[in-house]
C-alpha cells in the first residue's frame, strides 16, 4: 500500500496534561517503534514559545524505559527532531490555516496525509478548535481524527449539546472521546479474566455475586485544580465516567466479538438496563484540614481557587442497580474520594456464603467473614487476588482465610505501559473499542443526572471529613442498608 504520513497536533500543548502524559506517552511510542515511520507532532497552544522552547519543555519529562543508556539521549533528540510548535488563537481561523501550511510541509512525497489532534484544553473551546481545524483541512487526503477528554459537559443536555455541536463538523467516527481509565492494563484485562476463564462467567450473576464495589482513592487533594475541580466535583470527575466504564466492562453481556461495535453495544446495553441514581443512595463528602505529625494539610476550601463556600463533593459513595436478569438486586457500590489515606483503585466481588456449609458453627472461623472474594486491583502494584479458605497444616482442623495471589510485579517482567500510550496508539490505528461511543454517553449521563440536580437543587451538604482519613462515616450506612462491609476496611 502506499506510504503514508501522520502528523499529531496536541492543542492545549503548554498544559499540564500535555507535559505530563501526552508526550510521554508520544515518546514511548515512539520509544518501542510503535509510531509510523512519517510521524510529526505538533504543539498547538496560545503561548508564545519556540520550537526550541517546546523542546526543552518537553524534553525534561521524557525517560527511556529499558535502558539509561548513551543511546537514550540520541533517541529523544530523535525524536525531539519530529516536535514542533505553533502558537494560535483556538477560535481564529487564520491562525489554524497557518498551522495548516506547516502541516502540509511535511506531508510532502505523495504520501497520503492524515491527521490526529488531541484537544487538551478546556470545553468551552472544543467547538472553536473542531471548526478551525476542520475547515483547514479541506484537501486533506487523509483521515482527521480528533481525541477529546472529559468534561464532556456537566449533564445529560449539556453533553448532547457538546455532541450537537462538534458533530456539525465530524462525523461520530472522527471523535475518539477518551477515558483513560479504558487504557489501563487491569481494565482491558477484565474481559480476559471473564470471558477466556471457564471459571468465572459460569458465576458472573446475582446467582453467586452479593455484591460488587467499584473503589477509588487519592491520597492528595485538588493541588491547584481547583478552579476547574470546583464546577465538576468527584461524581463528575472520577464516577460518571472512569468508574462507570468499569462497571460497564464488568457487567457487559459476552459481546459477539471483541470488535468495537460489538462492545459498544453491550456497554450501552448494561448502561441503559441501570436505575437512575437516588438521592437516598448516595453519600457525599468534602474534606478538611488536618493536623498530622506537625504538618498541616490543607482543606478543600483553603484552595484559593475554590469559594470558600463551596458545597462541591471530593468524596462520593453511591449504590447502584441494574434492573436485568443477570443482576437484578445485586448492589454496585461504588466509592471515590479525594485527599482520603492512600491512592487506590480497585473491583472487588464479593460472592455469597456457600450454602449449607459444613465449616460453618465450628473450626475457629467466622464464615461470615469469610467468604469468597475476588480483588482486581488497578492501581497502584496492579494484581489479581482470590480470598479463598483453606486448612491451616496440622493435625487439627482450623481454617484460615488466604488469598491466591497475581501479583503483576512478580509475574511479569515488562513494566506497564501508561493508559495514554494505549490510547494514543489506538487512535493513530484506527481502533475505537476503548473510546466512548456518543449513545454510551448519554446512557451514562442518564443515571447521574436525575442525582446531580438534586444535589444542586437541594444544595445537600457534604459531610466534612479530614484530610487524610478514610473518608466520610456515611459511607458505611450506605452500605449497611445494603448488607454490605465495604471490602477496603480493615
Ligand atoms: C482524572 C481526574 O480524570 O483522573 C483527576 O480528572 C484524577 O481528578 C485522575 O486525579 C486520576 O487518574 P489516575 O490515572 O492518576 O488514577
Amino acid at each position: 500500500s502506499r506510504e503514508s504520513t501522520v502528523s499529531i497536533t496536541v492543542v492545549g500543548a503548554s498544559g499540564d496534561l500535555a507535559k505530563k502524559k501526552i508526550f510521554p506517552a508520544l515518546f514511548a511510542l515512539y520509544y518501542e517503534g510503535c509510531l509510523p515511520k512519517h510521524f510529526t507532532i505538533y504543539g498547538y497552544a496560545r503561548s508564545k514559545m519556540t520550537t526550541e522552547q517546546l523542546r526543552t519543555t518537553v524534553c525534561q519529562t521524557l525517560t527511556c524505559r529499558i535502558d539509561q543508556s548513551e543511546s537514550c539521549g540520541e533517541i529523544i533528540e530523535e525524536f525531539l527532531d519530529r516536535c514542533f510548535y505553533h502558537s494560535g488563537h483556538y477560535n481564529v481561523e487564520e491562525d489554524f490555516a497557518e498551522l495548516d501550511k506547516a502541516l502540509q510541509q511535511q506531508e510532502v512525497g505523495g504520501r497520503v496525509a492524515n491527521r490526529l489532534f488531541y484537544l487538551s484544553i478546556p470545553p468551552d473551546v472544543f467547538v472553536d478548535v473542531v471548526r478551525c481545524a476542520s475547515k483547514c483541512a479541506s484537501s486533506l487526503k487523509g483521515w482527521m481524527r480528533m481525541i477529546v477528554e472529559k468534561p464532556f459537559g456537566r449533564d445529560l443536555e449539556s453533553s448532547a449539546e457538546l455532541t450537537r455541536d462538534l458533530k456539525q463538523y465530524l462525523s461520530e467516527e472522527q471523535i475518539f472521546r477518551i477515558d483513560h481509565y479504558l487504557g489501563k492494563e487491569l481494565v482491558e484485562d477484565l474481559s480476559v479474566l471473564r470471558f477466556s476463564n471457564l471459571i468465572f462467567e459460569p458465576l458472573w450473576s446475582r446467582q453467586y455475586i452479593r455484591n460488587v464495589q467499584i473503589l477509588f482513592s487519592e491520597d492528595f487533594g485538588t493541588e491547584g485544580r481547583g478552579g476547574y475541580f470546583d464546577n465538576y466535583g468527584i461524581i463528575r470527575d472520577i464516577m460518571q465516567n472512569h468508574l462507570l466504564q468499569i462497571l460497564a466492562l464488568f457487567a457487559m453481556e459476552p459481546p459477539v466479538s471483541m470488535n468495537a461495535e460489538d462492545i459498544r453495544n453491550e456497554k450501552v446495553k448494561v448502561l441503559r438496563s441501570m436505575r437512575p441514581l437516588q438521592l437516598e443512595d448516595v453519600v457525599v463528602g468534602q474534606y478538611k484540614s488536618h493536623v498530622k505529625g506537625g504538618i498541616k494539610y490543607p482543606g478543600y476550601t483553603d484552595d484559593k481557587t475554590v469559594p470558600s463556600n463551596s458545597i462541591t463533593p471530593t468524596f462520593a459513595a453511591a449504590a447502584l442497580f441494574i434492573d436485568n436478569a443477570r443482576w437484578d438486586g445485586v448492589p454496585f457500590l461504588m466509592k471515590a474520594g479525594k485527599a482520603l489515606h492512600n491512592r487506590r483503585a480497585e473491583v472487588r466481588v464479593q460472592f455469597r456464603h456457600v450454602p449449607g456449609n459444613l465449616f460453618k458453627r465450628s473450626f475457629g472461623m467466622d464464615l461470615d467473614q469469610a467468604t469468597n472474594e475476588l480483588v482486581i486491583r488497578v492501581q497502584p502494584d496492579e494484581a489479581i487476588y482470590l480470598k479463598i479458605n483453606n486448612k491451616v497444616p496440622g493435625l487439627g482442623m482450623r481454617l484460615d482465610h488466604i488469598n491466591l495471589n497475581l501479583l503483576y510485579a512478580d509475574r511479569y517482567s515488562r513494566e506497564i505501559p501508561d493508559a495514554y500510550e494505549r490510547l494514543l496508539l489506538d487512535a493513530i490505528e484506527g481502533e475505537r473499542r476503548l473510546f466512548i461511543r456518543s449513545d454510551e454517553l448519554d446512557a451514562a449521563w442518564s443515571i447521574f443526572t436525575p442525582l446531580l440536580k438534586a444535589l444542586e437543587v437541594r444544595r445537600v451538604a457534604p459531610e466534612l471529613y479530614p484530610y487524610g482519613s478514610r473518608g466520610p462515616t456515611g459511607a458505611h450506612y450506605l452500605a449497611a442498608k445494603y448488607h454490605v462491609r465495604w471490602g477496603d476496611v480493615g
